[in-house]
C-alpha cells in the first residue's frame, strides 16, 4: 500500500515536471498566429515532452529516446532557417544582427540536444532529463524573451 502511494506521488510529479517543462509560453491575449516557426516549435514541444516522459520511466527506453531526440534535432534545424517573428518589424540597420543573434540560439539548442544525444547513448537517463530540466528550459525561456512578439 505504502508503496502504491509512492509510486502514484512519484508519477504525478513527473507529470507536473513535464507540464512545466513543455508549458506553451503565454500569448498574452493575442490572436493565435499560426507560421512555419509556430508549427516547428509546436512539434519541438511535443517531441519534449515525449522525450521528458521516456527518459524518467526505468528502465531506459533508448532507442524511444534517441527517435525523440532525433525528431527535436531535426525540428531545431528547421526553425534555424525560419526568420523569427520580430525581424520584419525592426529597423534595417538591426536586422542582421537579430537574425545572427537568434541563429546563435538555436545552435546554442542544437549542441544542447547534440550533448543530451551522447548521455542517451551512454544509457545515462538522469544526465539527459537534467538538461532538459535545467539549460534547455532556462534556454527556452530566454530565447522566448528575445524572440517572440509581445
Ligand atoms: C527547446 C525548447 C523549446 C520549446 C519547447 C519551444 C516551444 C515553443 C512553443 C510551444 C511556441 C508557440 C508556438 C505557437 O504559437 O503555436 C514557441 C514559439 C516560439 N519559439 Fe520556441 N520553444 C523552444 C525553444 C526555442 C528557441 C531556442 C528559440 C530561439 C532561438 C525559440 C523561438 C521561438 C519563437 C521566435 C517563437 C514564436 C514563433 C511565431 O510566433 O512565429 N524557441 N516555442
Amino acid at each position: 500500500m505504502r508503496h502504491l502511494l509512492a509510486s502514484s506521488l512519484l508519477a504525478a510529479s513527473v507529470l507536473l515536471t513535464v507540464s512545466v517543462l513543455v508549458a506553451a509560453p503565454s500569448s498574452q491575449g493575442q490572436a493565435p498566429q499560426s507560421t512555419a516557426l509556430a508549427s516547428e516549435m509546436d512539434a519541438i514541444k511535443s517531441e519534449l515532452k515525449g522525450l521528458a516522459m521516456t527518459l524518467r520511466a526505468a528502465p531506459l527506453d533508448a532507442a524511444k529516446a534517441l527517435a525523440h531526440v532525433h525528431e527535436l534535432e531535426a525540428h531545431l534545424l528547421a526553425a534555424k532557417r525560419l526568420d523569427p517573428p520580430k525581424l520584419s518589424e525592426l529597423p534595417e540597420a538591426e536586422r542582421a544582427a537579430h537574425l545572427t543573434e537568434y541563429r546563435r540560439d538555436m545552435v546554442a539548442a542544437l549542441d544542447l540536444m547534440l550533448k543530451l544525444e551522447l548521455d542517451v547513448l551512454s544509457g545515462d537517463a538522469k544526465s539527459a532529463f537534467e538538461k532538459v530540466s535545467g539549460p534547455l528550459f532556462q534556454h527556452r525561456e530566454a530565447s522566448h524573451g528575445k524572440y517572440q512578439k509581445k
